[in-house]
């Protein structure tokens, strides 16, 4: 995906700013990192590029810590994530099944996002739900006890939830 859509000069006039006051920080490089992925949804590197420049730092550096922490991508991530839970418990009750039938809805693969923007479909490890596996979280949600049908039909609904809102 063109992570130009992601990053419009309004949003870069807005960083810049932050960083200007992040500059004045004892540590700017954690809060600046914040402030990126917040405003574009992900670290592109012509952003890690400016960083890299404005506070001094190797290039090296700042994409070492983008990818180290999870909280942080370089690859951009929609309004809303699905992640299927991957850990033993889930996959053992068929969370893979899961996982394959949300890539054929969304036509997307894992840690991908849908062309619209809209839905990251992410793998994740033991949420620490696993007496309700298999499970799959949409945003701060979770789904237990789930399988295969249940999961599609939630994707519906919410797909035509985004629809009504637009
Ligand atoms: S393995 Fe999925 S919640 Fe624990």
């Amino acid at each position: 995906m063109n992570s130009h859509a992601f990053v419009t000069s309004e949003k870069l006039a807005l960083f810049y700013a932050q960083l200007e006051k992040n500059k004045k920080l004892p540590g700017p490089l954690m809060p600046t990192l914040h402030d990126a992925q917040h405003l574009f949804g992900h670290i592109p590197l012509e952003i890690q590029k400016i960083i890299s420049k404005e506070l001094n730092e190797s290039i090296a550096k700042i994409n070492g810590v983008v990818t180290f922490y999870g909280n942080f991508s370089v690859t951009p991530k929609g309004k809303h994530i699905i992640s299927v839970c991957l850990g033993t418990a889930c996959y053992v009750r068929g969370s893979q099944n899961i996982m394959e039938a949300l890539q054929d809805e969304l036509k997307i693969k894992q840690g991908e996002t849908s062309k619209d923007g809209e839905i990251t479909l992410c793998a994740t490890r033991c949420i620490g739900a696993c007496g309700l596996a298999p499970v799959f979280s949409i945003d701060e949600h979770i789904h237990g006890n789930s399988n295969v049908q249940k999961a599609k039909q939630t994707l519906k609904e919410m797909k035509e939830a985004i629809h009504e809102t637009k």
